[in-house]
């Protein structure tokens, strides 16, 4: 039994943690809950207890043996050095510590051996690459990938919760003839979409297409990858989707690949063409598995694979891969 702490336990991961934690039974002798200061005093419910929401400060880690930890990249960078000088061990949902080379970047999947190289952090990998590597990790082992090229359908929630309520209340608005106020994106996400998640960099790539591309080089221990990606944020409450082309060394037939990924861990294919015979965000949204469809080979190319990836991201992609890492940690 640990003493656990959610530090962002009121954002959306945080909604997943509580719900996840419960259902899967971690074990958990003492659990504290961490916010802004907004938050003080609320109170979340966690097997069926209500439990007041804390302060985040430097001073938050004493007695606590695991820390989750999605507050946000700049609380990252200032807490979780007091969380692991207290002794504790930290999952961070960030981006601030992934690539660091003392720092293992986890998907239990790919490589949960990871894991016991800790010195204090382990990252979760940004929510777009973890769906995308769980796909391509089986493939590569299978017919050595040379090429990805990547176009995601980001949800709303990617954003957190402000994403989700102004994609509702942009939608709302519509409805009622108001103006419809921008203050989450960029732009209009209400019957819109745009190709445009997190910062554009002087490469012309945003920094979120750089992390799927750096990420899974890492995940996959496999820097010699070629990786493209574009990164679209549509109207879409919850689950990413992706539309992912592959070249590979060997030639993989639309049989073999269909095999490959049913055998896979944590993937669901679903790939029959016909109506509905595909994942979608809204059927993937509150799973917990990868969802693959739409396997197809490339006419335009002798060694192209071409395929569909959803899930959602505030489970795999966040919540979900975490707890998989502590459950990787804590039971060896
Ligand atoms: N959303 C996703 O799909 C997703 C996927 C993978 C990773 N992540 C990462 O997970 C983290 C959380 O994302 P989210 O989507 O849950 O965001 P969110 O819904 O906006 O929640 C943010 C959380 O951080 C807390 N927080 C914000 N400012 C704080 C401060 N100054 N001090 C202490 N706590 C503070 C918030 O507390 P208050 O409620 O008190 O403001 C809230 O609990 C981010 O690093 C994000 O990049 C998100």
């Amino acid at each position: 039994m640990k003493n656990v702490a959610i530090a962002g336990a009121t954002g959306a991961v945080g909604a997943e943690f509580l719900k996840l934690l419960e259902l899967r039974k971690f074990p958990i002798n003492n659990l504290k809950l961490l916010a802004s200061e907004r938050s003080v005093g609320k109170k979340l419910e966690f097997c069926g207890e209500h439990i007041t929401v804390e302060e985040l400060t430097k001073n938050s880690f004493q007695g606590v043996d695991l820390v989750f930890f999605s507050a946000g990249k700049e609380r990252s960078k200032e807490f979780i050095p007091h969380a692991v000088d207290a002794g504790a061990v930290v999952i961070d949902n960030s981006s601030a510590f992934r690539l660091h080379p003392d720092v293992p970047l986890v998907v239990p999947e790919i490589n949960p051996q990871m894991v016991f190289k800790h010195k204090g952090i382990i990252a979760n990998p940004n929510c777009s690459t973890i769906q995308m590597v769980v796909a391509l990790n089986p493939l590569h082992q299978a017919a050595t990938i040379k090429r990805v090229v990547v176009s995601t359908y980001q949800s709303t929630s990617g954003a957190g919760s402000k994403g989700m309520r102004e994609l509702l209340n942009q939608t709302q608005a519509w409805l009622n003839d108001k103006p419809l106020e921008v203050s989450a994106f960029p732009t209009q996400i209400a019957f819109n979409l745009f190709p445009h998640v997190d910062v554009f960099l002087e490469n012309g790539y945003t920094r979120e297409e750089m992390k799927m591309v750096n990420e899974t080089h890492k995940i996959m221990d496999a820097p010699e990858i070629g990786i493209s990606a574009t990164c679209v944020r549509v109207p879409v409450l919850r689950a990413h989707s992706e539309a992912v082309w592959i070249e590979t060394e060997q030639k993989l037939s639309r049989e073999d690949a269909r095999e490959i990924l049913k055998k896979a861990p944590g993937i669901i294919v679903k790939d029959e063409p016909v109506d509905g015979g595909y994942p979608t965000p809204w059927e993937a949204s509150e799973t917990f598995e990868t969802f693959v469809g739409r396997i197809r080979e490339d006419f335009s190319h002798p060694k192209g694979l071409t395929f569909w990836v959803v899930a959602d991201q505030l489970n795999k992609g966040a919540a979900l891969n975490s707890i998989q890492i502590a459950e990787v940690l804590t039971t060896g």
